[in-house]
């Protein structure tokens, strides 16, 4: 039936019903903020919607109730002790029941831990986990021109799971066949896409595990050199909506778009993700692909590489992870490395200041002082 041929009432009928279903799927009225100088435009647009469902998915759980420090050291105490033996045992019991409950609430203590034999280092995720812990407390650390005091904990990255939700590898070319053009690792359905769109896809080893110049605008009247190239600016281009969508804010968060290389008119956000590139390279190349040989092979990647983050690794859709909660106040262990303190010297050899009735007589005559004569 042809729409002209509804008349009258029914007409009426089907008019309202498309007016009433278009009216049930019409987007909610954006969130505006202003984020730079009035006039500029600068304005952050966010879907109510999405908002609530981010809250929801951004909750921190309560902390462990805190644990003294008391009593000798765990490295004193424990066989196996290489990254926490400065935690007094009480300490160190209330990690591991705050690391189970990050990463493997499903699978408890034995997700790391062989039996009941808790020094064994047999299960490979006991191995990962002191590089996990000696990472996280680099970060915090070292790290804090873009972590600043809010920090990151396991929960940051892992929300309850082993394997965090955003993690990536090494791009590998679909096989395509001889003389067929070179796609430039682009137009290509991947799971590494971006945004859906057809930009490059192996912008993360290129930006984030690799060191090329993000930089695309000419500082010249006619910019030369194939970093300045439009196609050089695909890749950069693909890189800043993975960093958008990654926050899960607009370009102009970080930039006003009349000159998106001018510092002097961005955001100060801008210079906190300058940093934070530099250190999620500095991260996947010092710590996460070191990891390589660790992993079974269903870990690794197509090309066998390790996995390794991104800004979505720790931000998962929000400018600040978990909208800036403090979590890392209530686990300073975690905040920087704590050393474990000397083992106790044996305690140095003192000769007898009597010797013993029954010692004999070549030993009585060598212990000197105060010992009695003959
Ligand atoms: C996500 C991995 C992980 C989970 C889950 C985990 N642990 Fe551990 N555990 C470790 C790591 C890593 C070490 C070694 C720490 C170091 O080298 O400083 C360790 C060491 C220990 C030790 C010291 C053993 C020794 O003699 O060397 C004890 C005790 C321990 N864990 C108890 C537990 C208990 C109890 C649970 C469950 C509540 C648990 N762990 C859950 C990773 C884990
Ligand atoms: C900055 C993000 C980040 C933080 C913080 C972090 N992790 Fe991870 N973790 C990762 C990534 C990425 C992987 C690789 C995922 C994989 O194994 O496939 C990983 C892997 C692991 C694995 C191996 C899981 C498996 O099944 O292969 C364990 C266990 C783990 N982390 C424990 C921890 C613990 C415990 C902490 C806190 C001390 C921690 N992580 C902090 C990002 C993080
Ligand atoms: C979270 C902050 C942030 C967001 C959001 C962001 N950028 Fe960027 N952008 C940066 C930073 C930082 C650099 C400089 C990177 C460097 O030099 O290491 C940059 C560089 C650029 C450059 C290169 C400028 C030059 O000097 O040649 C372009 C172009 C650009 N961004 C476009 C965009 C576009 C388009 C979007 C939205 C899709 C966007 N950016 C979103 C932070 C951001
Ligand atoms: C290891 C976890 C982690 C990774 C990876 C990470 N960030 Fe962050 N980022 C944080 C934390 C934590 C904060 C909050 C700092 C604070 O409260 O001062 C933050 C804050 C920011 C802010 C400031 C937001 C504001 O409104 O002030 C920007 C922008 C940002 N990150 C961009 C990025 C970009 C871009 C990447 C990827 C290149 C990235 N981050 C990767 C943990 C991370």
């Amino acid at each position: 039936m042809k729409p002209h041929a509804i008349k009258g009432p029914l007409r009426l009928l089907a008019l309202a019903a498309v007016a009433l279903a278009a009216s049930g799927c019409e987007r909610p009225a954006e969130q505006k903020a202003q984020t730079g100088y009035r006039g500029t435009g600068m304005i952050d647009y966010q879907n109510p919607h999405l908002v609530a469902a981010k809250k929801a998915a951004n909750v921190v759980p309560p902390a462990q109730p805190p644990a003294p420090a008391v009593g000798p050291p765990a490295s004193q105490v424990y066989q196996n002790v290489q990254v926490l033996g400065g935690l007094s045992v009480p300490q160190f019991t209330r990690l591991m029941l705050a690391i189970t409950a990050w990463v493997s609430p499903e699978q408890g203590c034995n997700y790391c831990h062989e039996g009941n034999n808790l020094a064994s280092d047999a299960v490979y995720t006991k191995v990962v986990t002191r590089s996990m812990l000696r990472m996280t407390q680099h970060i915090n650390s070292q790290w804090q021109a873009h972590v600043g005091q809010t920090g990151v904990t396991c929960w940051t990255c892992h929300r309850g799971k082993p394997v965090p939700s955003e993690i990536w590898f090494n791009h590998v070319d679909p096989p395509r066949a001889r003389l067929a053009g070179n796609n430039a690792r682009q137009n290509k359905a991947d799971e590494n896409s971006i945004g859906m769109t057809s930009l490059p896809q192996d912008i993360y080893e290129t930006f984030l595990l690799g060191d090329a110049n993000i930089r695309v605008t000419g500082t010249e009247a006619l910019p030369y050199g194939n970093r300045s190239s439009i196609k050089q600016a695909e890749w950069t281009f693909a890189l800043m909506i993975h960093m958008s969508e990654g926050l899960g804010v607009n370009c102009t968060y970080c930039h006003n778009s009349r000159a998106f290389n001018s510092w002097a008119t961005s955001n100060p956000a801008r210079v906190t993700a300058w940093h934070g590139i530099r250190m999620a390279r500095a991260i996947n190349n010092d710590f996460l692909q070191p990891l390589q040989p660790v992993y079974p092979a269903n870990r690794l990647g197509p090309s066998g590489d390790a996995p390794k983050l991104n800004c979505a690794t720790c931000h998962q859709g929000v400018f600040k992870p978990l909208y800036g909660a403090p979590m890392l106040a209530d686990y300073t262990e975690l905040a920087a490395p704590v050393p474990a303190p000397p083992p106790p010297e044996s305690a140095p050899f003192e000769p007898p200041v009597e010797a013993p009735a029954d010692a004999p007589a070549s030993a009585q005559s060598q212990s000197s002082v105060g010992a009695p004569a003959g």
